[in-house]
């Protein structure tokens, strides 16, 4: 049985640390491995931020169990659909099969792409709201940080965004999430490895492609 890692009094880290891949993407050598961040916001209804690579799915899954237990979950929101982030999506379906997937137009096409899911989608525009009782979910498109698709997702009440892949990082999450549970220095050189090499590098391409080719 595993404790919830709480971020807020409603909101649970659920997402898994991977020390076995070594290379990210099959490319980026991952010394100290990389964590897969998803996020419940309990509410009266009840929303997952994103899911995890698929060789976690199972483990994924007891670490809800730890927060909700029987009860289900409404709202999958997907900010990003690399499979680092959606690749639990069908498995998640299939244990929570009346769930809502919620994403922008491209991201839904990527779903029926990827995964040929289209049943149960809900389509989301920059500065969308979605209310899940107490708490609101607000959407903001940010095409190419570092995906067409991708966005972030914020909740007004509890200031608290999810932003996806904008502040990654390499490295796994040893104890804690927050910076006040863990040593931010200890990341310094994977945060840097990370930008230049997944996000800042594909935002270069965005906007110069003649240049980076
Ligand atoms: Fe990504």
């Amino acid at each position: 049985m595993y404790k919830p890692i709480e971020v807020t009094d409603d909101i649970f880290y659920v997402g898994v640390n991977d020390r076995t891949k070594h290379l990210f993407e099959s490319l980026w050598p991952l010394p100290q491995g990389v964590s897969y961040n998803s996020y419940i916001v309990r509410d009266k209804k009840t929303a997952l931020i994103d899911t995890v690579d698929i060789c976690y799915s199972d483990l994924f899954m007891r670490k809800i169990r730890s927060v909700l237990g029987d009860t289900g979950i409404d709202y999958l929101v997907v900010n990003h659909m690399e499979p680092d982030h959606s690749g639990s999506i069908e498995f998640l379906v299939s244990r929570y099969p009346n769930i809502q997937i919620v994403g922008n137009k491209r991201t839904l096409e990527m779903l029926k792409g990827f995964y040929g899911i289209t049943d149960n989608v809900i389509e989301v525009k920059d500065s969308d709201e979605m209310s899940l009782g107490k708490y609101t979910l607000q959407f903001y498109m940010t095409p190419m940080v570092h995906w067409p698709e991708t966005m972030m997702t914020y909740v007004k009440e509890a200031k608290t965004l999810f932003s996806a892949d904008a502040f990654g990082t390499f490295g796994t999450l040893d104890g804690g999430v927050l910076d006040t549970q863990l040593c931010p220095e200890r990341y310094r050189d994977e945060m840097i490895r990370y930008y230049s090499n997944i996000v800042g590098i594909r935002f270069a391409c965005a906007n110069c492609p003649e240049k980076t080719g």
